[in-house]
């Protein structure tokens, strides 16, 4: 076959397959539980977890046919827990004999955009992204539960790095995130209301509880798998956090890096004011709707007390001793 008319014949196979997955998801939306995000717009229940109709084809996609390699890292949380922190952190550390950290690529690249989103960018803006040739270790993140994690992702040699915060302020930072961008957004609900719906488990990628649940057991079964970071234990003691996490990777620091500083060096690169006053981070927007700098708000633990009252905070906790009860979990406020 002619090279262009084979070029027109994938071209048109392409097109049927998103087609019928256009179809499919169309079929699909239709019958799942609905319900409003904070802005109003819908969120579909979607494999036990919520999240918005936009997103389903890629999750989809990256569930049918990303493809987990040995060396991977894959960043996981649910929004508003520390991502941004963790891609830093881990980049920086798998990275540090690339790069030496004076010329560290975090110093101009947004952390979103050296450790991208699996669902909510690449195979968002892309069926099948060509992820082979990333540099290794790839570092790649998601925001997907445990439960729906791709097989390859479950059954390859790749790592996972869980960050979990406490609820409290992970509902305050999410609804600062969608205050930040009301300009655009419109139709926020009340403070109140986000709280009501986030204590009946209804938040992009929730219940938090399900979420948090999901990969603490999986951190518990398969330590060497799964490794379960907690914001609040990494603000109080980030050096020994950063060492765990390179000895998880399998890049542990040297007694010679030790005594250069060079944990110490990681985490002033990786911290909240360091990051928050790049330029990069001042600037540009992050998949054309967040700007950068909305992903360094405040930075601290127990924000939540400056915005909620004490029966808020006592009902969610009584939720989450019901929900967590047994599990050995539960969070520093
Ligand atoms: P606050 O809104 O409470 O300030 P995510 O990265 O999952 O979107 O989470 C964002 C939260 O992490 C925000 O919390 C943000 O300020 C905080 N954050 C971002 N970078 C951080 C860093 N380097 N150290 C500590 N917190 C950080």
């Amino acid at each position: 076959m002619e090279t262009s008319a084979a070029i027109q014949k994938v071209s048109m196979e392409t097109s049927a397959a998103i087609e019928e997955l256009r179809n499919e998801i169309q079929q699909l939306t239709l019958n799942l539980p609905r319900e409003k995000n904070l802005d109003g717009t819908p969120l579909y229940q979607y494999q036990g977890f919520w999240t918005l109709s936009e997103f389903i084809p890629a999750i989809i996609s990256f569930q049918r046919h990303f493809q987990a390699e040995d060396g991977d890292i894959i960043l996981t949380s649910i929004p508003k827990s520390g991502t941004t922190w963790l891609k830093a952190l881990a980049f920086t550390i798998a990275n540090r004999t690339r790069f030496p950290l004076q010329n560290s690529p975090l110093l101009t690249t947004p952390p979103h955009q050296l450790v991208p989103f699996l669902e909510l960018d690449l195979y968002w803006k892309n069926q099948s992204p060509n992820l082979e040739d990333n540099p290794k270790p790839r570092i790649l993140a998601t925001h997907l539960p445990y439960a729906s994690l791709p097989n390859s992702i479950l059954n390859s040699g790749c790592r996972i790095v869980y960050v979990a915060r406490n609820p409290l302020d992970q509902f305050i930072s999410r609804w600062k995130f969608l205050s930040s961008w009301q300009e655009q957004n419109m139709n926020l609900v009340s403070i109140e209301e986000a709280f009501e719906k986030t204590c009946n488990g209804v938040q992009f990628y929730g219940p938090v509880w399900e979420h948090v649940l999901g990969y603490w057991k999986a951190s518990q079964e398969n330590p060497e798998k799964v490794l379960f970071l907690k914001y609040e234990d990494m603000q109080e003691n980030i050096i020994s956090n950063i060492k765990n996490l390179a000895n998880f990777l399998g890049c542990a620091f040297s007694q010679v890096e030790e005594t250069q500083g060079v944990i110490k060096e990681i985490s002033k690169i990786c911290s909240f004011d360091d990051l928050k006053n790049l330029e990069v981070n001042k600037n540009g927007k992050y998949l054309l709707r967040f700007g950068n700098e909305a992903f360094f708000r405040k930075g601290t633990v127990g924000d939540w007390r400056n915005y909620l009252t004490s029966s808020m905070s006592d009902r969610m906790e009584k939720i989450l001793e019901e929900k967590l009860c047994g599990s050995g979990l539960s969070f520093k406020k």
